[in-house]
């Protein structure tokens, strides 16, 4: 078989349009089993259910199990090295399988696809198919073009495309809670990142169609959707409509805020949450309209990265610690005391000493988030910091500031639920606990994970828990009988 790779490179975008449009649902393909795999941050899961949503039409049916499998997608990360490492492992090991069934296609697609582009096809030669995150509705073209014995791409990043009409297929779902996203891409350029680089461009969903979306999941026995984005906070959408000459027109721009109320006004028994904030962009509209409904749920998850402002100037976070150290005092004068605090931290950045690290211990220390994400720095090429700053702190040292931003947060976890002890929450019921199923669990409007013995509750209703224990994860109760 000849490796030729078809690009789009060479063609421009109103070519690539009538590409994609020619891949309609007309376009036939046999019909195969379809394995996936997905990696990375929830948008990347969300876009899968994109994805098979797309295939469906064509025949594609979703298979568990890859030993079944004629096509494997697997949808990847590029956020770290470690990331991309876990994928490069998978791959090796389906190149494998390929061996006894040649006719299999393997396909990579999402971040990491639109990172190395056509180096995974020509120089490791680990798949046939690379597809980026704006590309999916081009891939029952690209599968057509590996059938017929190319190599397939298209890693097009475009300043448009939301999905915004495809109504993703539910993967892996419990029926109660799903993911709604309403952006892609990112505008900031925080210098550690890699996602403005695979994910382009910042563009809002329609409004319409995510009340569509969120309408349709309540109607189906659906309590909870949760509103994804990069940077939810810029989401702002504006019609892009032609004015004709002498014609008015009402501008009608959604923001965040009026996003949220508008979700949040579907149905009182709808919860609403949203993931990611930055700090910069969520504003004190933002924190009202939280505080106005009771359905939208009280807990912000607001990545600080670093305790230094000389380290988030390098970050190019566009804000310091004690103007991130204001933020929280509004959301917590605002949304109140109660309201759920999250963050993201980063050990080990460019140049970072031990006075830096200690800063960021005293900023958890005076923050006291109830959970966060915590990793070592992990250089990815083509970023702002790859380019100027030099990746000095040993991994050694990474690791231990890393253990010990760890230990701390865990102590801070541990307190934060120790205080809900006696507490009663209500909590939205999602199902057999992952340890056993006589216990069920569900989550309190700060997002806290709690357990319970399951007497007769059903899936998709409220209950009033009272919290009687708790570990550094989880909180224990009973449900309460008034
Ligand atoms: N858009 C979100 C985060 C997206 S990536 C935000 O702005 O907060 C999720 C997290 O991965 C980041 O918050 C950061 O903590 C971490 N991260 C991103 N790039 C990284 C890198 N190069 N090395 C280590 N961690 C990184
Ligand atoms: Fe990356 Fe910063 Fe954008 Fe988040 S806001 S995705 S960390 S560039
Ligand atoms: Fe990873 Fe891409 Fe998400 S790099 S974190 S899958 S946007």
């Amino acid at each position: 078989m000849e490796d030729k790779v078809l690009t789009h490179a060479a063609v421009n975008q109103p070519e690539i349009n009538e590409l994609m449009n020619e891949a309609g649902t007309d376009l036939v393909i046999n019909p195969r089993n379809l394995y996936m795999e997905s990696y990375g941050c929830q948008m990347n899961i969300a876009d899968s259910e994109v994805v098979v949503s797309i295939l469906k039409p064509h025949g594609f049916t979703l298979t568990d199990t890859y030993e079944q499998a004629d096509v494997i997608f697997i949808n990847t990360c590029a956020i770290r090295d470690k990331a991309e490492q876990t994928v490069r492992k998978r791959l090796a090991q389906f190149h494998e399988i390929k061996r006894n069934k040649p006719d299999m296609i393997i396909g990579v697609l999402g971040c990491m696809a639109e990172r190395l582009k056509k180096t995974l096809l020509e120089e490791e030669k680990l798949v046939d198919l690379v597809a980026g995150p704006d590309a999916y509705r081009d891939l029952p073209r690209l599968v057509a073009t590996v059938d017929s014995g190319h190599k397939a791409i298209n890693t097009f990043l475009s300043r448009e495309e939301t999905y915004a009409d495809i109504s993703p297929i539910r993967l892996n779902s419990n029926g109660v809670t799903a993911f709604i996203s309403i952006m892609r891409g990112c505008d900031n350029m925080c210098s550690f990142c890699v996602v403005p680089f695979t994910r382009g461009r910042e563009r809002s969903r329609d409004p319409h169609s995510i009340i569509r979306e969120a309408t349709e999941l309540f109607k189906q026995g659906y309590r909870e959707v949760t509103l994804l984005g990069q940077n939810v906070d810029s989401y702002k959408w504006s019609p892009n409509t032609e004015q004709k000459q002498g014609e008015t027109q009402q501008q009608e721009v959604v923001n965040f805020a009026q996003l949220l109320a508008l979700v949040a006004q579907i149905h009182p028994d709808l919860r609403v949450r949203f993931s990611t904030s930055h700090p910069k962009d969520i504003t004190h509209e933002v924190l009202h309209t939280i505080k106005a409904y009771d359905n939208i749920c009280k807990y912000i998850h607001l990545p600080v990265q670093s305790g230094s402002s000389r380290i988030l100037q390098l970050m190019n976070r566009t804000y310091d610690r004690a103007w991130y150290l204001q933020k929280i005092q509004d959301i917590r004068t605002i949304v109140g005391e109660g309201c759920g605090i999250s963050s993201d931290m980063i050990a080990g950045f460019c140049t970072e000493t031990d006075e830096d690290h200690q800063e960021t211990l005293s900023l958890m220390d005076q923050i006291r988030y109830d959970f966060s994400y915590m990793f070592y720095y992990s250089e990815r090429p083509g970023t702002l910091a790859a380019r100027k700053y030099p990746d000095d702190v040993p991994l050694a040292v990474k690791k231990r500031r890393l253990q010990e931003i760890i230990d701390k947060q865990r102590q801070h976890s541990l307190e934060s639920n120790t205080k809900d002890i006696g507490k009663i929450y209500r909590v939205l019921v999602e199902g057999p606990s992952k340890k056993s199923d006589a216990y069920w669990q569900g989550r309190n409007s700060a997002n806290k994970v709690i357990v319970f013995p399951n007497k007769g509750c059903e899936k998709g209703t409220y209950v009033e828990v009272y919290v009687k224990s708790c570990t550094t994860a989880t909180l224990l109760g009973e449900i309460y009988n008034k």
